[in-house]
Protein backbone atom coordinates (compact mmCIF):
# COMPACT_ATOMS: atom_id res chain seq x y z
CA UNK A 1 0.00 0.00 0.00
CA UNK A 2 1.38 3.52 -1.34
CA UNK A 3 0.97 5.89 1.59
CA UNK A 4 -0.05 9.42 0.38
CA UNK A 5 0.97 12.90 2.13
CA UNK A 6 -1.54 15.73 0.68
CA UNK A 7 -0.12 19.14 1.01
CA UNK A 8 -2.62 21.92 1.44
CA UNK A 9 -2.79 25.53 2.22
CA UNK A 10 -6.27 26.79 1.55
CA UNK A 11 -10.27 25.76 1.82
CA UNK A 12 -8.96 21.94 0.40
CA UNK A 13 -11.98 20.83 -1.59
CA UNK A 14 -9.24 18.88 -3.42
CA UNK A 15 -8.47 17.13 -0.41
CA UNK A 16 -11.72 16.62 0.06
CA UNK A 17 -12.29 15.09 -3.37
CA UNK A 18 -9.28 12.67 -2.55
CA UNK A 19 -10.69 11.61 0.80
CA UNK A 20 -13.84 10.67 -0.73
CA UNK A 21 -12.40 8.90 -4.01
CA UNK A 22 -10.23 6.76 -1.26
CA UNK A 23 -13.80 5.79 0.86
CA UNK A 24 -15.07 5.40 -1.97
CA UNK A 25 -12.75 2.36 -2.97
CA UNK A 26 -11.49 4.68 -6.09
CA UNK A 27 -7.64 4.50 -4.96
CA UNK A 28 -7.16 1.13 -3.95
CA UNK A 29 -3.60 1.08 -4.28
CA UNK A 30 -3.42 3.99 -1.78
CA UNK A 31 -3.61 5.44 1.32
CA UNK A 32 -3.84 9.01 2.72
CA UNK A 33 -1.78 8.94 6.21
CA UNK A 34 -0.74 12.61 6.71
CA UNK A 35 -2.05 16.11 5.73
CA UNK A 36 0.38 18.91 5.93
CA UNK A 37 -0.76 22.63 6.03
CA UNK A 38 1.51 25.78 5.01
CA UNK A 39 -0.19 27.56 7.50
CA UNK A 40 -3.02 26.86 10.72
CA UNK A 41 -5.82 28.43 9.59
CA UNK A 42 -6.28 26.44 6.73
CA UNK A 43 -10.02 24.66 6.66
CA UNK A 44 -8.28 21.51 5.23
CA UNK A 45 -6.93 21.03 8.22
CA UNK A 46 -10.62 20.31 9.62
CA UNK A 47 -11.71 18.21 6.31
CA UNK A 48 -8.76 16.30 7.81
CA UNK A 49 -9.71 16.06 11.32
CA UNK A 50 -13.42 15.15 10.17
CA UNK A 51 -11.24 12.41 7.92
CA UNK A 52 -9.92 10.96 10.84
CA UNK A 53 -6.71 11.80 9.23
CA UNK A 54 -3.47 12.78 11.26
CA UNK A 55 -2.38 16.49 10.08
CA UNK A 56 0.47 18.62 10.98
CA UNK A 57 1.76 22.74 10.20
CA UNK A 58 5.18 23.21 8.23
CA UNK A 59 4.89 27.22 7.53
CA UNK A 60 7.47 28.85 5.19
CA UNK A 61 7.63 32.07 7.83
CA UNK A 62 8.70 29.39 10.06
CA UNK A 63 11.96 28.54 8.84
CA UNK A 64 15.11 31.04 8.06
CA UNK A 65 15.67 29.72 4.66
CA UNK A 66 14.42 27.64 1.79
CA UNK A 67 16.40 24.89 2.81
CA UNK A 68 15.65 24.53 6.31
CA UNK A 69 11.97 25.12 5.07
CA UNK A 70 12.41 21.93 2.55
CA UNK A 71 14.69 19.77 5.60
CA UNK A 72 11.66 20.11 7.96
CA UNK A 73 9.15 19.25 5.08
CA UNK A 74 10.81 16.27 4.37
CA UNK A 75 11.74 15.35 7.86
CA UNK A 76 8.25 14.80 8.62
CA UNK A 77 7.41 13.21 5.47
CA UNK A 78 9.84 10.84 6.40
CA UNK A 79 8.76 10.18 9.98
CA UNK A 80 5.59 9.04 8.80
CA UNK A 81 7.18 6.81 6.04
CA UNK A 82 5.23 8.39 3.37
CA UNK A 83 5.87 7.40 -0.28
CA UNK A 84 4.45 9.61 -2.30
CA UNK A 85 2.59 13.54 -2.50
CA UNK A 86 -0.03 15.29 -3.47
CA UNK A 87 -0.06 18.98 -3.87
CA UNK A 88 -3.56 19.88 -3.59
CA UNK A 89 -3.18 23.78 -3.57
CA UNK A 90 0.10 23.94 -1.58
CA UNK A 91 1.08 27.71 -2.36
CA UNK A 92 4.61 27.76 -0.63
CA UNK A 93 7.35 26.51 -3.54
CA UNK A 94 9.42 23.37 -2.76
CA UNK A 95 12.87 23.57 -3.28
CA UNK A 96 15.46 20.89 -4.52
CA UNK A 97 15.81 18.87 -1.22
CA UNK A 98 12.14 17.77 -1.51
CA UNK A 99 12.14 17.24 -5.04
CA UNK A 100 15.34 15.26 -5.06
CA UNK A 101 13.85 12.97 -1.58
CA UNK A 102 10.50 12.20 -3.71
CA UNK A 103 11.66 12.40 -7.52
CA UNK A 104 8.54 11.38 -9.87
CA UNK A 105 6.19 10.53 -6.43
CA UNK A 106 5.02 14.12 -5.74
CA UNK A 107 2.22 15.42 -8.08
CA UNK A 108 0.41 18.43 -8.27
CA UNK A 109 -2.88 19.90 -9.50
CA UNK A 110 -3.00 23.02 -11.68
CA UNK A 111 -6.03 24.96 -12.47
CA UNK A 112 -5.64 25.66 -16.39
CA UNK A 113 -4.33 23.78 -19.21
CA UNK A 114 -0.44 23.82 -18.93
CA UNK A 115 1.56 25.33 -20.47
CA UNK A 116 -1.50 28.17 -20.51
CA UNK A 117 -1.72 30.39 -17.82
CA UNK A 118 0.77 28.62 -15.18
CA UNK A 119 4.77 29.12 -13.27
CA UNK A 120 5.39 31.73 -10.95
CA UNK A 121 2.77 33.55 -9.88
CA UNK A 122 -0.05 31.50 -11.34
CA UNK A 123 -2.08 30.25 -8.36
CA UNK A 124 -5.77 29.78 -7.30
CA UNK A 125 -7.81 32.57 -8.57
CA UNK A 126 -5.42 34.34 -10.59
CA UNK A 127 -5.08 31.55 -12.94
CA UNK A 128 -8.88 31.93 -13.73
CA UNK A 129 -8.29 35.62 -13.84
CA UNK A 130 -5.63 35.53 -16.45
CA UNK A 131 -7.65 33.12 -18.45
CA UNK A 132 -10.74 35.21 -18.64
CA UNK A 133 -8.36 38.47 -19.32
CA UNK A 134 -6.51 36.55 -22.62
CA UNK A 135 -10.28 35.57 -23.51
CA UNK A 136 -9.56 31.96 -24.22
CA UNK A 137 -12.90 29.81 -24.80
CA UNK A 138 -11.44 26.46 -23.17
CA UNK A 139 -9.58 25.53 -19.80
CA UNK A 140 -9.30 23.00 -18.13
CA UNK A 141 -6.65 21.51 -14.86
CA UNK A 142 -3.68 19.57 -15.37
CA UNK A 143 -2.37 16.56 -12.96
CA UNK A 144 1.83 16.91 -13.78
CA UNK A 145 4.67 15.44 -11.89
CA UNK A 146 6.70 18.00 -9.70
CA UNK A 147 10.32 19.04 -10.79
CA UNK A 148 12.10 21.65 -10.38
CA UNK A 149 10.69 23.90 -13.06
CA UNK A 150 7.48 25.41 -11.44
CA UNK A 151 4.20 23.75 -13.23
CA UNK A 152 7.00 21.98 -15.43
CA UNK A 153 6.75 18.98 -14.68
CA UNK A 154 5.73 15.70 -17.09
CA UNK A 155 1.91 15.85 -17.65
CA UNK A 156 -0.22 12.84 -16.32
CA UNK A 157 -3.57 13.91 -17.15
CA UNK A 158 -5.92 17.09 -18.41
CA UNK A 159 -8.93 17.19 -18.69
CA UNK A 160 -10.91 20.47 -20.54
CA UNK A 161 -14.01 22.93 -19.70
CA UNK A 162 -15.61 25.46 -21.57
CA UNK A 163 -15.42 29.21 -20.34
CA UNK A 164 -18.56 30.51 -20.59
CA UNK A 165 -20.34 33.78 -21.09
CA UNK A 166 -20.66 35.95 -18.39
CA UNK A 167 -17.81 34.29 -16.56
CA UNK A 168 -16.60 35.49 -13.74
CA UNK A 169 -13.19 34.20 -11.94
CA UNK A 170 -15.00 32.91 -9.02
CA UNK A 171 -17.37 31.15 -11.03
CA UNK A 172 -14.84 29.89 -13.93
CA UNK A 173 -12.97 28.36 -10.68
CA UNK A 174 -16.00 26.50 -9.50
CA UNK A 175 -16.44 24.78 -13.09
CA UNK A 176 -12.98 23.65 -13.29
CA UNK A 177 -13.13 22.27 -9.66
CA UNK A 178 -16.49 20.23 -10.37
CA UNK A 179 -15.53 19.13 -14.37
CA UNK A 180 -12.13 18.73 -14.02
CA UNK A 181 -9.58 18.78 -10.63
CA UNK A 182 -12.26 16.81 -8.08
CA UNK A 183 -11.90 14.13 -10.79
CA UNK A 184 -8.38 13.84 -12.49
CA UNK A 185 -6.55 14.37 -9.30
CA UNK A 186 -8.20 11.03 -7.52
CA UNK A 187 -7.38 9.86 -10.66
CA UNK A 188 -3.81 10.78 -11.12
CA UNK A 189 -3.45 9.85 -7.31
CA UNK A 190 -4.34 6.08 -8.17
CA UNK A 191 -2.21 5.91 -11.04
CA UNK A 192 1.05 6.56 -9.43
CA UNK A 193 0.33 4.95 -5.84
CA UNK A 194 -0.48 2.12 -8.66
CA UNK A 195 3.17 2.22 -10.50
CA UNK A 196 4.93 2.67 -6.85
CA UNK A 197 3.16 -0.18 -5.18
CA UNK A 198 4.56 -2.45 -8.45
CA UNK A 199 7.93 -0.88 -7.77
CA UNK A 200 8.29 -2.35 -4.30
C1 LIG B 1 -7.22 24.62 -6.72
O1 LIG B 1 -7.99 25.24 -7.73
C2 LIG B 1 -5.86 24.22 -7.25
O2 LIG B 1 -5.90 23.77 -8.58
C3 LIG B 1 -5.12 25.52 -7.13
O3 LIG B 1 -5.52 26.05 -5.90
C4 LIG B 1 -6.87 25.63 -5.63
C5 LIG B 1 -6.94 25.03 -4.24
O4 LIG B 1 -8.27 24.77 -3.86
N1 LIG B 1 -3.69 25.31 -7.21
C6 LIG B 1 -2.85 26.16 -7.79
O5 LIG B 1 -3.21 27.22 -8.27
C7 LIG B 1 -1.39 25.71 -7.81
N2 LIG B 1 -0.61 26.54 -8.67
P1 LIG B 1 -8.62 23.75 -2.69
O6 LIG B 1 -7.81 24.15 -1.46
O7 LIG B 1 -10.09 23.94 -2.46
O8 LIG B 1 -8.29 22.37 -3.15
Amino acid sequence: MTKIAVMVSGGGTNLQALIDAEKAGKIPHGKITLVIASNAKAYALERAAKAGIESTVVARKSYESQEAFDQAVVDTLRAHDIDMVILAGFLSILGETVIKAYPDRIINIHPSLIPSFCGKGFYGLKVHEAALERGVKVTGATVHLVNEIPDGGRILLQKAVAVEEGDTPEVLQRRVMEQAEWILLPQAAELLAASLNEEE
